[in-house]
């Protein structure tokens, strides 16, 4: 039977790929946790340990107003929609958390997605238009890329070298006759930890005429002041950034969710066009509930974000300390350049008996031979958070 046969090929196909990985040393593990994330969690089978992995930035994801908020949701307004947006999908708590996301970050309008892979997902396919121009930074995060692929094919599209401004002028010189170029940003390069040349990049893109996109997930409650992201950290505040994508599964809260700011045809053109609007459920109430109050604890109390630059400072200088080249940088991300992918495997497991959770970072996620260790900092840790950290690290 010609489904029998098709199911045979794939199994063998699937367990020979599996058993090379795990020969190789490059099979990712995967622990099961068994408490809220916060800076020590309980893992099955091993007991505590301290996370150095973690997006939850500003420690929200068990912060007590932020779990409230959520059960409050689901008292309100029950488990889910069991919709999409615009059938019956919209509740008025996602049209809360969009206001409350457009004024945090400045913009007219906000639309809310279940990830910020799905927002990537909806914005490039339809806000780029056939006869356009996108140029984007080769280290883009892989949803901004997966996004572009779903454009249509005859856009003109052109990947620049990592932060290379000089180049980026050549290509928007290049593609002059394009009636919208469109320019995409990580404010803070997911892999690298470093930070987009916002500043530079503006100004190219008012010179040119071009459209600024940030996807600042790593940039939101962790740069600026008051956690505004990128834009804040350089000063930017105010229309400097035309589209912003961001999650709401990282600093805000850390529940799941992404959402588009941006001008009010731009938010129309996606509730009206975009495929992940279209066809896809809308965001748990929960979430919307959650990610809101997270929005307010930090409007409330700029001191979180304090706490994680004085601790993103104290990790960076105690690697650096201990013999570790971390370039320097203001972001929670730091990476540790390993190169092989089953040695970076090797010393994450081996920072997990220590009790320290460090993930190795390998091929897909980075290029091949560029593998690494990925600390993130938060600022629930305390300072013997910390000092357990460096220790481990210091005997790796
Ligand atoms: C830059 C960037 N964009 C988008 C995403 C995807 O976010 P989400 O988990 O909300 O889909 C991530 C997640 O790692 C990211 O780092």
């Amino acid at each position: 039977m010609a489904s029998l046969v098709s199911n045979q090929a794939f199994e063998a196909r699937a367990a020979e790929i599996i058993d090379s990985l795990t020969q190789s040393g490059q099979l990712k593990p995967f622990y099961n946790i068994t408490s809220p994330m916060r800076p020590v969690v309980e893992i099955e089978g091993k007991g505590q340990v301290l996370v150095l992995c973690s997006n939850n930035y500003l420690g929200l994801a068990d912060h007590p107003e932020v779990m409230e908020a959520g059960i409050q949701g689901i008292r309100d307004y029950g488990a889910g929609t069991a919709s999409v947006r615009f059938i019956c999908g919209t509740l008025k708590c996602h049209r809360d958390l969009e206001a409350k996301i457009a004024k945090f970050l400045g913009t007219e309008s906000a639309l809310t997605y279940v990830s910020c892979w799905n927002a990537n997902e909806a914005v490039f396919p339809t806000l780029v238009d056939p006869a356009d121009a996108i140029l984007s930074d080769e280290l883009n995060h892989a949803s901004i890329i997966d996004g572009m692929r779903l454009m249509n094919k005859a856009v003109t599209k052109k990947i620049y070298r990592h932060s290379n401004m000089e180049q980026l002028e050549e290509l928007l010189k290049e593609t002059a006759s394009h009636p919208v170029r469109w320019v995409i940003t990580d404010g803070v390069f997911s892999m690298e930890g470093d930070v987009a040349k916002l500043p530079e990049m503006h100004q190219l893109c008012q010179q040119y005429n071009a459209m600024l996109i940030v996807d600042d997930s790593h940039g939101v409650g962790v740069l600026g002041k008051t956690g505004r992201g990128t834009h804040e950290h350089f000063g930017m505040e105010g229309s400097s950034v035309d589209v912003f994508t961001g999650t709401l599964g990282k600093a805000l809260g850390g529940g799941a969710g992404g959402y588009v700011a941006a001008s009010q045809n731009a938010i129309s053109m996606l509730e009206q066009r975009a495929r992940p609007s279209l066809f896809s459920n809308a965001l748990p109430a929960t979430v919307a509930y959650s990610a809101g109050k997270a929005i307010d604890v930090l409007d409330n109390d700029p001191g979180i974000v304090a706490r994680l630059h004085a601790n993103v400072k104290r990790f960076r200088e105690g690697l650096a300390e201990r013999g570790f080249d971390c370039t320097p940088s203001p972001t929670a991300i730091i990476p540790i350049m390993i190169g092989d992918e089953a040695e970076a495997i090797k010393k994450s497991a081996k920072l997990f008996e220590m009790g320290v959770m460090v993930i190795g970072f390998g091929f897909p996620v980075v290029p091949r031979g560029e593998a690494r260790l990925r600390v993130q900092v938060s600022a629930a840790l305390t300072d013997a958070h910390i000092e357990q950290a460096l220790d481990a690290f210091a005997k790796l």
